[in-house]
């Protein structure tokens, strides 16, 4: 009985899982097992041999029995711990990888804007970028012969041999979107304009490409003091201050009539710039009146209708408001400075919910 017992010990010992358990039982106390068939043995055995060897044989199949389940359930426990080991999940990793791209501040800004204007009733119109010379000058009161073309530096592009048409441009200005919403839509009419033009200048506050937004407002009975209340509203909106002064200086612009450049007035307090208090002015904008010629080119009849356009550089207001030095750095795609000027990419700027937190 000795031996039986250290031969089932050792085997319940070295049992590796539940089914190497289950041989060890059925070969001791299964039906036809060791313990079980000397028990049986029993029967056999005279009165006095069954006194001493019955206890014994019970103490027996109780202490396999125990060890059977003391093996068991030190082998449910290494399979929980392995398991824990291997299923271990950090709960304190972020949930969702941080968005590795940011938004281009021409991207922001153009955002922010949108949503100004869009508060105010204007929809947002977009053209073509080579455009006609009609429509990038013509249609908006800069004749052939006119100065004012000549001044902007305009990028042509090619004719085949022979072909005596005049050139179409790449824009030169956002203006030209002006025409197209007009004869696409007619009057009334309030629209914003934003995309790239181009014109041949290069230095740190110039690149060949950069952007433009127009706006254009035309109704019945719509006067200066509708656009200075507007530019006003923008103002405050996008550089997120409570006052403004503007400051409208008569220009000249050949589709607007009159013209006025405006100032916002501002301070350079230890180089950065403060709007709405100070003694400086600063120029964002070219706005006026448009032209009855305007008009009438864009098939909107100038006894019935009038209104106002402005057109302001996006690249220029994103500058100013952001701290940017160098133009040329929008365009230069370092990543480094895209991360470090960069725009969160979920945070979409809305009025009611922040323009640019
Ligand atoms: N198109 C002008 C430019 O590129 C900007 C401008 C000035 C647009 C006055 C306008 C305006 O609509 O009324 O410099």
């Amino acid at each position: 009985m000795d031996d039986l017992k250290s031969k089932y010990l050792r085997l319940i010992a070295s049992a590796a899982d539940e089914a190497a358990i289950e041989d060890v039982r059925v070969n001791a106390l299964g039906k036809k097992g060791e313990i079980s068939l000397l028990m049986r043995s029993l029967g056999t055995m005279s009165p006095e041999e069954r006194q001493t060897a019955g206890p014994a044989l019970n103490a027996l199949k109780d202490e396999i029995n125990s060890a059977l389940a003391a093996r068991k359930a030190a082998l449910g426990d290494l399979a929980l711990d392995e398991r824990l080991r291997s299923e271990w999940l950090d709960v304190t990793l972020p949930g969702r990888n941080r968005p590795q791209g940011t938004i281009h501040p021409i991207s922001q800004v153009t955002a922010e804007v949108t949503a100004i204007f869009a508060d105010m009733g204007f929809a947002v119109a977009e053209g073509p970028q080579v455009e006609s010379d009609w429509y990038n000058f013509d249609a908006l009161n800069m004749p052939s012969h006119h100065s004012a073309r000549a001044e902007m530096d305009t990028f042509y592009m090619h004719r085949k041999e022979g072909d005596n048409r005049p050139p179409h441009v790449l824009r030169t200005h956002t203006s030209p979107v002006q025409i197209r919403s007009m004869q696409a839509q007619g009057a009334p009419i309030r629209v914003i304009c934003p995309g790239r033009v181009y014109r041949a200048d290069y230095d740190q506050t110039h690149t060949p490409m950069f952007h433009q937004v127009e706006g254009l407002a035309i109704d019945k009975g719509i006067s200066m003091a509708n656009l200075k209340w507007v530019l006003e509203e923008f103002v405050k909106a996008y550089f997120e201050v409570d006052q403004v002064d503007l400051r409208f200086r008569a220009s000249h612009f050949p589709f607007t009539e009159p013209s006025a450049e405006v100032d916002i007035r501002c301070s350079w307090e230890g180089g950065t710039l403060r709007v709405g208090t100070g003694d400086s002015w600063l120029e964002i904008l070219g706005s006026g009146m448009v032209h009855p010629k305007v008009l009438q080119n864009a098939g909107v009849d100038p006894a019935l209708w009038q209104g106002f356009a402005f057109g302001m550089g996006i690249d220029r207001i994103a500058m100013l408001k952001y701290g940017i030095p160098d133009l040329r750095a929008f365009f230069d795609s370092d990543l480094r400075w895209l991360r470090h000027y960069g725009f969160a990419a979920l945070d979409v700027p809305t009025l009611d919910g922040g323009l640019s937190r």
